[in-house]
This record gives C-alpha cells, structure tokens and sequence, in this order.
C-alpha cells in the first residue's frame, strides 16, 4: 500500500502549513544564504544508500527540515538581492501543490479540461496585463529562456515555412540581431535552432544600454547585400544586468520597414507597463511579432512560470504542431482569439496547448498565476511593482550621492548596476586596475557577515555590483544597509590585503 491514510495525509499537510508560515516569518532573520555549504559538505550530507525500505512520513519530513531547508538559498529573504529571484506569494506557493494534487498535464483539452481553459484565460489576462496585442495566442513555459526559444523558432519559422521539414543544411544562413545585454538564453536559442552563434549579429549600443536601431537597419541592409536572410531582432525590456529597455518604437519602424520579425525578451520587464510611470517604456510593444515575458520574475510567482506571446496565433502552431495517430489536434480557425465560437451558434472547439509549444506533458502552471491574481488583484500586484522601482531609485540616489560608489548604468526599473570606489591605498601603481579587482572581488560573493546577497557582472567591460529589487519584503531601511554591508565588505578585503600594499592579488578573494 503507497496511500497514506486520510489521517497521515491530514499531518503531513499541517507540518507543511506549519512550515511555510513558520519559515516565512523567519526569512528575514536568517543569515541571506546558509554558512558553510560547500559542495563537499552537502554531498556528504545527501550521501546515502537508495531508501529501499519505508523510512515513513516522520522521517522523510525531518529530512527535508534538517538537510534541505539550511542549507538552501533564502530566496525570499528582504535582501536576496541577486539575480532576478523573486520572494515567492504565499497563495501561489500553495497553489503548487494543488496543481500537484489534481495533477493535469495540460496538453490535450480532453486530458485537463479546467487547467486547459485556465490557461487560456491566465494567457488573456497576462496579454492585458502587460499591454501586447489582444488577439495574440500564447503558451506557459517554464521560463524566460524557454518562451524566447518558442518565440524565436515562431519567427524562424515565419521567416522559412520549410525549415521544419528541410533542415538547415545547405540554405541561405538566417541572422538574428541582438545586443551585449541581450540574456545569454537568446544565443543558446539561436545554437538549439541551428542557427548558429556565428550568425548573430551584436548591435552597437547608445549610453543607456538600449539598440541603436540606426546601426540596426545598416546591419540588416549589410547581411541582405550579403545574400543572409535577418531572421528577427531581440529587443530587450528590461536587461538582465541593468533593466535597460530598448525603444521599441524605433525598432519596431526598422523592423517593419526592413520586413524582419520584432521579437520583444520582456522576461523581466514585460510587465513594466503595470507600473504608470514606467508605462512610456512600453511603447511599440503592442505592435512587436512576438513577446516573451516570465511571471515567475516581476510577478512574485514561484518558479517556474514564464510565457511565450505571438501576435499572429498561426505562427506558434506552425513551429510546433505536429499530426499523430494517437493525439487531437487543434482546429487553427476557431482557437485565437477565445471570444470567437463562444457568439458564434455552435461550440467553440477544444483546444489542445501541444500544438503550441515543444512539449507534451505539462504542468499546471496556470493555476498559481490564476489563484494569486485572484488572492492579491492586479492593483495590489502594480504598486508592489511599482514600489521595487522605487526602491531601485532609492538606491541608486544613494549611490549617487555617496562618495564611495559609483552607478554604472541608467536605473530604469529595479535593477541597480554600480561599484564601489573608496580611496585607493597608497602607492597603488594603477588605481583603476586596483578598483577593478577590488570589484571583481566584492561581485563574487555573499558580503562575509551574511546580511545581503548580490550578484556580480560586467557592464562595458567593468566589474560591477548587481542589486535586483524582486523581494516585496524588501524595505527602505534594506537601503542603506546594503551599501553598508558592501562597503565593510571592502574593508575586508583591503586590510586583508594590507601587506601587498601596491594592490589586491587577482585571486586573492
Ligand atoms: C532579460 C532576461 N531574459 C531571459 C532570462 C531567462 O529567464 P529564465 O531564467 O526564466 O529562463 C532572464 C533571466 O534572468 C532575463 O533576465
């Protein structure tokens, strides 16, 4: 017998009720990331034989507590501050495991009715939500990396109906145009669609990070000349290191003067727009072919939720659409936009989300995002986002105002990009370099005393510190506090490095 009892089922539940509560109130208490967890230690810790025997709930729970928990990640924590990790909403996280427990794998609609018409509406309300085009069909993915893949291989096969069943061997190379500040996800998608990396084409920037859709359209007229087929432009909302936004409407003018597909990576700031003051960031996403975006990021979800968006339906069916003997297909006609059947006499069709994207089974992913629009409200969700953007300004006023740090890039949303600049010790041979690597050194790690984890980049070549505002416990005492901590950090390093005196060794951190 593997059914646990109603009644060990009940206990489990409350100890995991217990948990989340318990454990989210004590985020914040709690060192940002857990002290002394190598490798080596953690394999030693989970180093044991297949659990061939029952160890029971009781045991299998303890594990979980006193393995797992210490020593993960405190994403969540009102200073996890790296990377783009959001804190989780408490109504999503349970939402999880009732996905769990209902356990639809939403591909085909006879397969999970429900999670399949949920996932249509989320898809509607996400598309308002963020402002693109409201007869664009779309598909959850599990991230930002998978939603700019399908997005992409939409536009590759817009750009070459026949791709799919030629291959790429021997026709004329296809080229997509992007940044240095292009997600790294957007070359690996154009290397799995066998592309190829040689065939990107980096655009010169402006001094905020964004396209420069003049040198963008030369580019394009070049590769044409050159007998390449330009395939689509990577726009960005919302870098991953800075939160710089292109302007969309001077790339969408290119792109539809030049006849190339306009694809949008919003993973992080697609959702800008909810935020007023930031809706003029958002222009020309309306009109853009396709529009990747992650509510697993700026929208508190918990991982994974990201969602691939194409403003002309067809085009995500015929990349992925696929006939088989033993699987419905959707009917194309009647399934975008919803609305159309549902007035009409007759039945809407039933539509099946594996025509839409690379995989078969899927989780339930809708219903956490489903759930917490419910719980929370949009309105609620907006001024939380918009206040993560003014903490991210409040930051960056810090800084600015600090004789000890330098911005490194323009604050557009809330993602903060600087480094520290105190006084260089005497008789160092080469300020620059040793600012440098004392930069390099202070972006490689969690500041020693374990109150703030951020991350570390390089913006146009220069170490830099990455402050990625995601926590809605995250508060305007957090500020200061972080520039305190990285500044002590600095002083660790420095006097442990005081007898090299002309500077830190490169690997000494
Ligand atoms: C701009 C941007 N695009 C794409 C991605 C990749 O998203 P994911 O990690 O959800 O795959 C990220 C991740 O941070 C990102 O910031």
């Amino acid at each position: 017998m593997i059914e646990l009892s109603p009644e060990e089922l009940g206990r489990l539940g409350n100890q995991v009720v217990d948990f989340v509560s318990r454990y989210f109130a004590a985020l914040g208490d709690l060192p940002v990331f857990p002290q002394g967890a190598g490798p080596e230690k953690l394999r030693r810790l989970l180093d044991e034989p297949l659990p061939r025997q029952p160890q029971g709930v009781e045991a299998a729970f303890a594990d979980f507590l006193d393995k797992i928990v210490p020593n993960s990640a405190r994403v969540g924590h009102p200073r996890f501050l790296g990377w783009i990790r959001p804190s989780p909403l408490g109504a999503a996280v349970y939402a999880e495991a009732l996905a769990a427990a209902l356990n639809q794998s939403v591909a085909v609609w006879e397969g999970a009715p429900a999670a399949t018409e949920v996932e249509l509406r989320v898809i509607e309300w996400l598309k308002e939500m963020t402002g693109y085009a409201p007869g664009a069909a779309g598909i959850l993915t599990s991230g930002g990396s998978m939603a700019n893949f399908a997005c992409l291989l939409a536009a590759r096969s817009a750009a070459d109906p026949q791709a799919r069943s030629l291959g790429l061997s021997g026709r004329t190379p296809m080229t997509i145009y992007l940044t240095e500040e292009t997600h790294y996800c957007v070359p690996k998608a154009a290397e799995m669609m066998g592309l190829g990396r040689q065939h990107l084409r980096f655009i010169p920037m402006d001094d905020a990070l964004r396209m420069d859709p003049q040198a963008l359209r030369a580019q394009i007229r070049a590769d044409r000349a050159a007998k390449l087929r330009p395939m689509a432009v990577a726009a960005t909302l919302g870098t991953v290191n800075s939160g710089a936004c292109d302007d969309l409407s001077a790339l969408g003018q290119v792109c539809r003067e030049e006849g190339v597909w306009l694809h949008v990576d919003g993973a992080y700031g697609g959702l800008a727009g909810l935020a007023p003051e930031k809706r003029y960031l958002t222009a020309g996403l309306e009109a853009a072919d396709s529009l990747a975006f992650d509510p697993h990021k700026s929208l508190f979800i918990p991982f994974e939720a990201g969602c691939a968006l194409v403003r002309e339906p067809a085009h995500l069916p015929a990349a992925f659409s696929m006939e088989t003997s033993y699987l419905p297909n959707t009917e194309l006609a009647e399934a975008w936009p919803l609305s159309a059947g549902a007035d009409e006499p007759g039945r809407p069709a039933p539509f099946h989300f594996r025509d839409y994207g690379p995989q078969l089974t899927r989780s339930f992913r809708a219903l956490k995002i489903y759930l917490a629009l419910k719980t929370y409200g949009v309105e609620a969700l907006a001024g939380e986002i918009s206040r993560q953007y003014r903490l991210a300004a409040g930051l960056a006023e810090r800084i600015q105002a600090a004789p000890d740090f330098e911005l490194l890039a323009p604050v557009t949303l809330g993602i903060v990009a600087f480094r520290y600049r105190g006084e260089t010790p005497d008789g160092s041979a080469d300020p620059e370099a040793w600012l440098e690597n004392l930069n390099a050194c202070l972006a490689r790690g969690t500041p020693p005393r374990g109150q703030v984890f951020l991350a570390g980049t390089r913006i146009r070549g220069r170490a830099a510190l990455r402050v990625c505002f995601v926590s809605y416990r995250t508060r305007e005492e957090d500020l200061d506090r972080i520039l305190d901590e990285v500044r002590a950090a600095a002083r660790d390093l420095i006097l442990a490095e005081a007898p090299a005196r002309s500077g830190l060794r490169r690997n000494s951190c």
